[in-house]
């Protein structure tokens, strides 16, 4: 039986929808004339722009080492790498601060960040949580004396320590206090996750041969969560985290010991080296020893920010691979969709679709509705048809003839699973948003220079670009978030016009973060890697951007540039939509740019690209939350 919440929720979904067919059907009427027609297209479309926007696009930046916003707008900085989440230990400019002190601070490379309103369930917009990812770390920036690589004599347990206490999540609190956000210092919510905080498993894999250890051997807890890029929120008020690139954090010094199936495992996930050497201080790390270990990570992750005892759990049921993001979607009969993108080459896309339906209330007792349901992978068709294909143990050819021993299996190597149902290999699928007043997803694809390339797949029209530089968005159309038949076409394919690109608007490239606000302002953000930006063909694009893009006119406009060498990644606004923060992350990790006079950055030279936020002589550039805010208090976009 459907409660009342949730009857109510469906219906104002519906009225929605209905208002937007009808408003979307009448700006095409097929039976006026073409002249008439058309004038009365633009003039809507017109007016659609100005409902949508009503700020002046900011210029590309040029190597402008701050944060540049609209006139009429502000952006201040609020929570930067190292800032206590409590009333905990300061920042020490120098790297200094210890591993305990780590633990008790912002951790590094901020990514995806949501709000969640106090009191719980209210639409509060002066007062809540900002929950947001620490994604991975930069050691020359992070330590004194910098990391494995280049200070391998220095490279200690203190050192990995620090390094896994900056990954993670952070929970802090924050108060309208006249104009100005704060953080609440002391604040019974702030909390941190880390690399070694103990999470429990759940669904299908839990207590499995898969992911049991030494240290585990009922495989039912699991130490810590890393490399959280994108995030997304349940509906019934949780967070959800993404374990994104988790290989690149063990080593395999020897082969030797694994069973073929584990080493073909380990090639299909990537699982070769460690980029950041902890194994050398942490065994576990070492999958040569540990080989389940490395089944541990690639999860989404559940936890309650409201309650800051709360375990986390990993859901299995939603599949092991490089979760970039999760978006859901409730379909009318209460069952819930969650879409997430695999961000490699030639990956694929996913959505999961819930057993039972949500009765509409709060509380993290309902995340066992992820638990229950099928993973499916997208199948994108020619002529703009596609299909979801069940990730279902005996179904398909994934049988044991073909190597699948169970369902856990199935999810452990969904990879390899998504490979036997003939799912499209994408150009690297990133952020997925759902429109609020559609069943529309967009997907971005961020890049994929290997399409087309030696033994590599060929464009195909979901991913039209051979040696895909600057990336493109799909749109899914779905009937129903649970529908199993959709339809698809290109959204825009970035990059100017000289590359094929179909920009109406201010140009960007690689598209990554995507956010679909409540008036329906698609705000879409970039991700030029630092080997790239500002130089040849991507110098037209400056450093990285933000930007707000009208999903029905496709008109799209600048309103952020960033500081030299970040990417700009997370984005989550009040209720009341007149608070956005952004999160700017890793500033100054281009290796050398003009105007740094020669000099490379370094564990001695950390601010030689980009000394952002602070700008103190001796400085280091840090990740951070900035605040947006617009002067006369309006709605951020109008
Ligand atoms: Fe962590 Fe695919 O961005
Ligand atoms: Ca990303
Ligand atoms: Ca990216």
């Amino acid at each position: 039986m459907m409660s009342k919440d949730m009857k109510a929720l469906i219906e104002r979904q519906l009225s929605r929808r209905q208002i937007l067919q009808y408003s979307v059907g009448s700006l095409f009427v097929a039976a006026l004339p073409a002249s008439i027609a058309e004038t009365k297209v633009s003039k809507q479309f017109k007016q659609a722009m100005t409902h949508l926007f009503g700020f002046k696009s900011v210029a590309v930046s040029n190597l402008l080492d701050h944060v540049i916003v609209p006139e009429g707008y502000r952006a201040e900085v609020l929570y930067r790498w190292g800032d206590p989440i409590s009333d905990g230990p300061q920042f020490k400019m120098d790297g200094s601060n210890t591993a305990m002190e780590q633990l008790q601070q912002a951790g590094m490379h901020h990514d995806a960040i949501q709000f969640y309103p106090l009191p719980r369930g209210g639409e509060h917009s002066d007062h809540g949580l900002l929950v947001m990812n620490h994604e991975y770390i930069d050691a020359q920036i992070l330590h004194a004396d910098g990391g494995v690589f280049d200070s391998p004599e220095t490279y200690n347990l203190e050192k990995t320590l620090k390094e896994q206490y900056a990954h993670g999540v952070s929970v802090i609190e924050v108060k309208k206090i006249g104009d100005d956000w704060q953080i609440i210092r002391p604040s019974s919510y702030a909390r941190r996750l880390t690399a070694v905080t103990p999470m429990q498993v759940s669904g299908p894999v839990a207590r499995t041969k898969y992911i049991q250890t030494q240290a585990d051997p009922i495989g039912e807890q699991i130490l810590g969560t890393f490399n959280n890029c994108s995030n997304g929120m349940t509906p019934w008020g949780t967070y959800l985290s993404c374990e994104e690139n988790f290989n690149d954090y063990f080593d395999v010094p020897t082969l030797s010991h694994l069973t073929n199936k584990q080493q073909q495992a380990f090639e299909r996930y990537h699982i070769k080296h460690s980029y950041y050497g902890w194994h050398n201080n942490d065994e576990r790390f070492d999958a040569s020893i540990h080989p389940n270990e490395p089944n541990r990570f690639g999860w989404i992750i559940e936890f309650d920010p409201y309650q800051p005892s709360n375990t986390p759990i990993k859901r299995t049921a939603l599949g092991r691979f490089a979760h970039e993001n999760v978006a859901h979607n409730i379909g009318e009969d209460g069952r819930i969709a969650f879409y997430s993108g695999d961000d490699s080459q030639f990956e694929y896309v996913y959505k999961f679709i819930t057993k039972y339906a949500w009765d509409g209330t709060q509380g993290m007792h309902h995340g066992r509705l992820l638990d229950e349901g099928i993973l499916y992978v997208a199948r994108f068709e020619d002529e703009g048809h596609g299909e979801w294909l069940p990730l279902v143990f005996g179904s398909n050819g994934l049988t044991q003839e073909n190597g699948f021993e169970d369902q856990a299996d199935v999810l452990v190597h969904a990879r390899r699973a998504a490979n036997k149902l003939g799912a499209t290999p994408m150009d690297r699928p990133e952020w997925i948003s759902v429109h609020p007043n559609s069943n529309d997803v967009y997907i971005s694809m961020t890049n994929n220079s290997k399409r087309g390339q030696d033994n590599k797949p060929d464009s195909d029209t979901a991913n039209p670009r051979n040696n895909n530089k600057f990336g493109h968005i799909i749109k899914i159309i779905e009937q129903d978030a649970t529908s199993i038949l959709f339809d698809w076409n290109v959204f825009s394919l970035a990059g100017s016009e000289q590359f094929q690109g179909t920009i109406q608007g201010d140009l960007y490239a690689n598209p990554d973060g995507l956010m679909i606000d409540k008036r329906g302002v698609l705000w879409l953000q970039t991700d030029i890697s630092s080997s790239k930006l500002n130089s040849g063909e991507y110098a037209q694009f400056g450093n990285n951007q933000m930007l707000a893009v009208d999903p029905f006119t496709g008109e799209t406009r600048r309103f952020l540039t960033g500081p030299n060498g970040c990417e700009i990644t997370g984005v989550v606004m009040t209720p009341d939509l007149k608070t956005m923060w952004v999160n700017i992350q890793h500033p100054g990790e281009m290796e050398q740019l003009p105007n740094s006079q020669g000099r490379e950055k370094s564990a001695q030279t950390p601010n030689a690209t980009s000394n952002w936020p602070d700008h103190q002589p001796d400085g280091r550039p840090r990740s951070a939350t900035v605040i947006i805010s617009k002067d006369d208090g309006g709605i951020i976009g109008s």
